[in-house]
């Protein structure tokens, strides 16, 4: 089926460079709900979606961003002569076959559902998507005839009095046959309060033309809301968060607060997982049975397993987490983080492109990178594997029952032997056998019946 989405208007009320479409809801721009609404819309009906995103000012970023959707064209509209006018500079790409659905780029909350119920309730005709509302202002309103059928749509800046006190609003969302859709269009007048092309008129030419226009009312009017503010984008954000909340309750998680929980992709729960307040979620986050995350923490990209507890304030970021492990409070896992199961990561600890055998500990204050650390290893506190030497980064290898002493500063790249145990501030920067103590610091002396100077005399 054709797919239209309008997106050309400049939102100069977001007082933004960003294009409107771009801003981010959920942590995708708001285009991106709109397109996966309408590709599964497709989907669920067995047609290949053809989408055609109608952008203006700010177009070219808005086509980059999107590179990567394949299936979708963007055709500019320039300049913006109104929701008319924009459809018409789609109308080449639309295939007479098949229907046209009109969708908006900045009405993202739209559902799959509310869509197939409309294009079922217009069949072969026109459908028109509205909505109740206690207040209509800043609307079109459906304006219908003693029989209760829709006769024409008026803009607010058109209507008179009598027609402002209609409460059933135009949510611009349509479908129509797309031969006569293109006719209808390029019979378009601007005579109107904004000398602009209306979109809406095609539904008085359709009743002129004798084919059926449907109204459907949305279920839920909060679905057909648009962002033209900042305030409006908060609002939908809520909306969103609301509904993932939901999502995961309904999946099995306990929510501590299920208004305190951020999700900004999609994130995958076992049975009995809790996560307390504060927490945000990007990208794909996978938490196994039991996993306990506490409060005002931020995953992304990370897997959890099973019975693991990650602790308040700590960041994990694309590292995979075995289970029965912990992790934080104050931990921060970098990308190619990846722990085994039982592994102990305290506060402020650092772990980047390493691995953690089963079982091995870094309770406080260290950095691993860029190190293989084998099981049953304890990494004392102040432990640094010193990666980088300001040029190259180099891998290191801490084998397994490894006692690291506090303070020890490993000068990558390096190898630690099984068993090996290492004095505390030690600095090494060559092979630790297997097995020894190494002490790699001064020795310490005491220099017996020292005396310490004298303060002078004033003279
Ligand atoms: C439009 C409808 C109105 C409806 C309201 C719902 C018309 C004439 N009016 O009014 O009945 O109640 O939406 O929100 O259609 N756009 C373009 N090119 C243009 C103008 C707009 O692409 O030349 C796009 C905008 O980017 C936006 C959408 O169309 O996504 C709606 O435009 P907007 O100016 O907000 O229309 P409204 O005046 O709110
Ligand atoms: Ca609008």
């Amino acid at each position: 089926m054709n797919l239209v989405i309008l997106a050309a208007g400049h939102g100069k009320r977001m007082r933004s460079d960003l294009p409107k479409v771009l801003h981010p809801l959920a942590g995708r721009p708001l285009l991106a709900h709109v397109l996966d609404t309408a590709r599964s819309v497709a989907a669920t009906l067995r047609l290949p979606a053809d989408v055609v995103v109608v952008v203006g000012h700010g177009g070219a970023r808005v086509a980059d961003a999107f590179a990567e959707y394949h299936g979708v064209r963007f055709v500019t509209q320039q300049p913006q002569l109104g929701t008319g006018h924009a459809v018409l500079q789609a109308a080449p790409l639309l295939k007479e076959t098949e229907p046209t659905l009109v969708l908006y780029g900045d009405v993202p909350l739209i559902q799959a559902d509310t869509l197939l119920a409309l294009l079922r309730a217009a069949g072969d005709g026109v459908g028109l998507l509205s909505a109740r509302t206690p207040d209509p202002s800043g609307y079109g309103r459906i304006v219908r005839d003693a029989a209760g059928r829709v006769t024409r749509i008026v803009e607010e800046r058109d209507a008179t009095d009598a027609e402002r006190s209609i409460d059933e609003i135009n949510t611009g969302i349509l479908v129509a046959p797309t031969p006569q859709l293109k006719t209808w269009l390029a019979q378009l007048g601007n005579d109107n309060a904004q000398r602009e092309y209306y979109l809406t008129d095609v539904i008085a030419l359709a009743v002129r033309d004798g084919v059926s226009v449907a109204a459907c009312i949305a279920p839920d009017a909060s679905e057909t809301l648009g962002v033209n503010s900042k305030a409006q984008l908060a609002q939908l954000e809520r909306i969103v968060q609301e509904r993932n909340a939901q999502r995961l309750m309904q999946a099995g998680a306990t929510l501590a607060d299920p208004a305190r929980v951020d999700v900004r992709g999609e994130v995958k729960v076992g049975a009995d997982v809790f996560i307390d307040i504060g927490c945000i979620f990007e990208g794909l986050v996978e938490l196994a049975d039991r996993v306990r995350v506490g409060p005002y923490c931020v995953l992304r990209d990370t897997i959890v397993g099973a019975g693991t507890e990650v602790a308040a304030f700590s960041h994990l970021d694309g590292c995979r987490i075995g289970a029965s492990a912990r992790v934080g409070p104050y931990a921060r896992m970098r990308p190619g983080a990846s722990l085994d199961d039982e592994v102990h990561i305290g506060n402020f600890v650092e772990v980047k492109a390493s691995r953690v055998g089963r079982g091995s500990k870094a309770n406080h204050l260290a950095y691993i990178g860029d190190a293989e650390v084998g099981p049953r290893t304890n990494i004392g506190a102040g432990t640094i594997v010193a990666n980088y030497d300001g040029v190259n980064k180099h891998r290191s290898r801490i084998g397994q029952d490894v006692q690291v002493g506090s303070n020890t500063v490993l000068v990558a790249p390096i190898e630690v032997g099984d068993g090996a145990t290492i004095g505390a501030g030690s600095t090494v920067c060559r092979e630790v056998p297997a097995g020894g103590l190494t002490l790699a610091r001064a020795r310490q002396v005491t220099i017996a019946g020292w005396k310490r100077p004298a303060k002078k005399a004033k003279g």
